[in-house]
């Protein structure tokens, strides 16, 4: 049976010049919406309990598991306003069906797909006042997550975990514009191995990715690309986001999924639509020789990280212990493929592949 996720309204809701005054600026990840979608799973009951309820912190006990050993995965994705007022969701059954493989990684409870979508759709209906309008490159992030919040301090599977979905208005990656990023490269820090949890999207990772990412940050870098840090031999992903290069002979290359990074549904959709755009999609392995040689040789003509946060951001150089290597500063692939995936997210081009989903 499904889960139900009816709505008890906010008392005390957020007054509409508070509202405004949100969404005139919203940032990133700071400011949250009136109710917070929640269900509980336990192992004799299966799920239950499922509500749009007021936005408040959890009661968690001090010996909950998620505080211990980390048994936690979670989601991103964002509503979209078009220019008609309707609000659209972009690809949310990827993100249901990859947060059930994330709990299958980390012994997690499985949601069912409708559920996910149904607890998404029913928090951006309850609020979606929240939802900024079409200018700009706003819109409203979602963060489903999923954690073990059994009392025990035994090492095992958690037999009672708490699903919830909370909502936070989010305003243009980029304020001036879009801008190359530098990029710090590291083979010394891995975030994910060989049999580890690269694949799913889980708190450890990125745990395990700040201390690379704030060595990038001395280096001028806004964020890390790692190299598979045992055998050296492969471009893996950024701490949050896929990576792409261009090629001059029109090849479009990104790292195969091989089980240590995150299969980006951005990444999926680039894939997509830069073959309309003319462009070879391939997904291969990419060796460190064919990163930076390529930029030293010219065959290399354009780089970018994808992910639903930035979307699509090109990046300015790659920089590593051994030096750096700075890409044209010219990126007309990497803005066209930019151009296309927000054109179908903010509606402005028809949803020919089923992509959005109407919320309101
Ligand atoms: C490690 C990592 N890789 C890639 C991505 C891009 O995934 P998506 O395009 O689904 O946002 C993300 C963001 O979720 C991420 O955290």
């Amino acid at each position: 049976m499904s889960l139900r996720f009816e709505l008890s309204a906010n008392p005390q809701p957020r007054t509409e010049e508070e509202v405004a005054a949100v969404l005139a600026d919203p940032g990133f990840g700071a400011k949250f919406t009136d109710h917070m979608a929640v269900a509980t799973w336990t192992k004799s009951g299966g799920w239950a309990d499922g509500a749009i309820k007021p936005y408040g912190p959890f009661q968690i006990d001090p010996a909950g598991a998620v505080l211990h050993y980390a048994q936690e995965i979670f989601e991103g994705l964002k509503a979209y306003r078009h220019a008609d007022g309707s609000i659209h969701l972009f690809r949310p059954e990827a993100n249901a069906r990859r947060l059930q493989t994330s709990a299958a990684r980390m012994m997690l409870p499985e949601l069912p797909v409708e559920d996910f979508v149904d607890a998404v759709v029913e928090l951006v209906r309850a609020d979606q006042r929240w939802v900024p309008d079409s200018s700009g490159e706003k819109s409203l992030y979602l963060r489903p997550f999923m954690f073990a919040d059994e009392v025990f301090l035994g090492v095992r599977a958690a037999e009672r975990v708490t699903f919830a979905v909370i909502a936070s208005p989010s305003g243009p990656y980029f304020s001036g514009g879009v801008k190359p990023v530098d990029i710090w490269v590291t083979d010394t820090y891995a975030r994910a191995g060989v049999g580890g949890t690269g694949a799913a999207k889980c708190g450890g990772n990125y745990a395990a990715s700040l201390i690379a990412q704030y060595e990038g940050y001395e280096h001028g870098c806004s964020q890390v690309l790692f190299i598979e840090a045992a055998d050296k031999d492969r471009v893996e992903e950024l701490g949050g986001m896929n990576v792409f290069l261009v090629k001059a002979d029109g090849t479009l290359v990104t790292p195969a999924l091989t089980g240590t990074i995150l299969e980006g549904i951005t990444r999926s959709s680039v894939l997509t639509v830069a073959a309309e755009l003319g462009l070879k999609p391939e997904e291969r392995r990419i060796t460190p020789d064919e990163l930076f040689g390529g930029i030293a040789d010219g065959s290399t003509i354009e780089a970018f990280s994808c992910g639903t946060a930035a979307v699509v951001t090109p990046i300015g150089a790659f920089r590593s212990v051994n030096g750096e290597w700075r890409l044209p500063e010219a990126n007309p692939h990497t803005l066209a493929i930019r151009d296309a995936i927000l054109d179908i997210q903010y509606g402005r081009v028809p949803d020919t592949r089923g992509w959005l989903r109407r919320v309101v």
